[in-house]
């Protein structure tokens, strides 16, 4: 039997739309290095959808928002899981696959609303406001979600929370996603000072400029944890992967994708018959996964993470009952 390797040049043809060849050349000996590397490890690499082409395209084996990521480390059956994403992402596919090796490229992966809330603080808002549930986003610790009654992504906010059928709920952390939930839900939201520093800069001036830029004919996209005034000005508001298929069913003459930078790098790949207009902010913790980071964490098997076992026994319960709605 013959078995076809795949060689850097084959992972060229994949990024040779938004990569040149000069650039490429200062890659693919990290690209073929981590095809060796898996192989040898029996890993797999899950990737974010703000990862950088050469990793979202080149050495991935799958790739999503946060929701599509959480499902497929649950099904993972390789040994080792590379997340090529932050922190959080990372916390989440141990809990889900507890018996796997979940490796992060860059243990300083953060996200600035991971950060922003404690499970103490958790704790204190329900002090506050007894019997109110509380809907926890995956951007968070495993020990904020393990005090939480459910968890959300950007992807199912609204159809969690309408599952609750409650008249108010404590949604955290991130101010923004909550209220652009609360508008499109009705339901009276209680949440928690925290932005996504990358998304809280837009604003809608932003936007329309674009718009002026193009004399109108642009369609805009933007992510629920951009601020409400800015989300007014946008044509449709999704996660990550929602973005995606808008654009992979609609084709748009001309997009912009009111996000993270790489996104329009790596849709731009292949709808080649879309133009992209590249209005970004970057995310710093995303891009701590360099091919050169996961290459290193292959090679030495570091940056291992895990979750207290007490702790993940109720985070996980938090992030089951999200899988159960949808
Ligand atoms: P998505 O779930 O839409 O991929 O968002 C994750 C994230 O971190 C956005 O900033
Ligand atoms: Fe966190 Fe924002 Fe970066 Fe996403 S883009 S990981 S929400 S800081």
């Amino acid at each position: 039997m013959t078995t076809t390797m795949i060689t850097a040049d084959d992972l060229f043809q994949r990024v040779n739309h938004v990569i040149p060849s000069i650039e490429w050349a200062t890659m693919a000996d990290d690209a073929e290095a981590i095809l060796r590397l898996k192989r040898e490890r029996g890993a797999v690499i899950l990737a974010h959808n703000y990862m950088r082409p050469e990793v979202f395209h080149g050495v991935s084996d799958i790739v999503g928002d946060s929701l599509a990521l959480a499902r497929e480390a649950m099904t993972v059956d390789a040994d080792v899981i590379v997340l090529a994403g932050v922190h959080f992402m990372a916390e989440t596919a141990k809990l889900l696959n507890p018996s796997k090796t979940v490796l992060i490229p860059d243990l300083r992966s953060g996200c600035s609303l991971a950060e922003s809330i404690t499970a103490e603080d958790v704790r204190e808002l329900r002090h506050r406001h007894p019997g109110v549930p509380v809907v926890t986003y995956v951007n968070t610790s495993a020990a904020v979600k393990a005090e939480s009654d459910i968890c959300c992504t950007s992807g199912n906010a609204v159809s969690i929370i309408e599952s609750l059928g409650v008249p108010e709920v404590i949604m955290i952390p991130d101010q923004y996603l909550a209220a652009n939930v609360a508008r499109q839900t009705g339901v009276r939201v209680i949440t928690h000072p925290g932005a996504c520093e990358v998304h809280e800069r837009f604003t809608p001036g932003d936007i329309r400029q674009i718009r002026a830029d193009y004399r109108g004919d642009v369609t805009v996209l933007a992510h629920p944890e951009c601020p409400p005034e800015v989300v007014d000005e946008a044509d449709y508001a999704g996660s990550t992967a929602q973005m995606i298929s808008f654009v992979a069913e609609r084709r748009p003459k001309r997009v912009a994708l009111i996000t993270e930078c790489s996104m329009s790098d790596n849709v731009a790949q292949e709808y080649a018959d879309v133009e992209f207009v590249r209005p970004c902010n970057l995310c710093p913790h995303m891009k701590r996964n360099s091919l050169g980071a996961i290459r290193r964490a292959l090679e030495t098997m570091t940056n291992e993470v895990t979750v207290d076992p007490a702790v993940a026994v109720r985070a996980r319960a938090a992030v089951d009952r999200m899988l159960e709605v949808r």
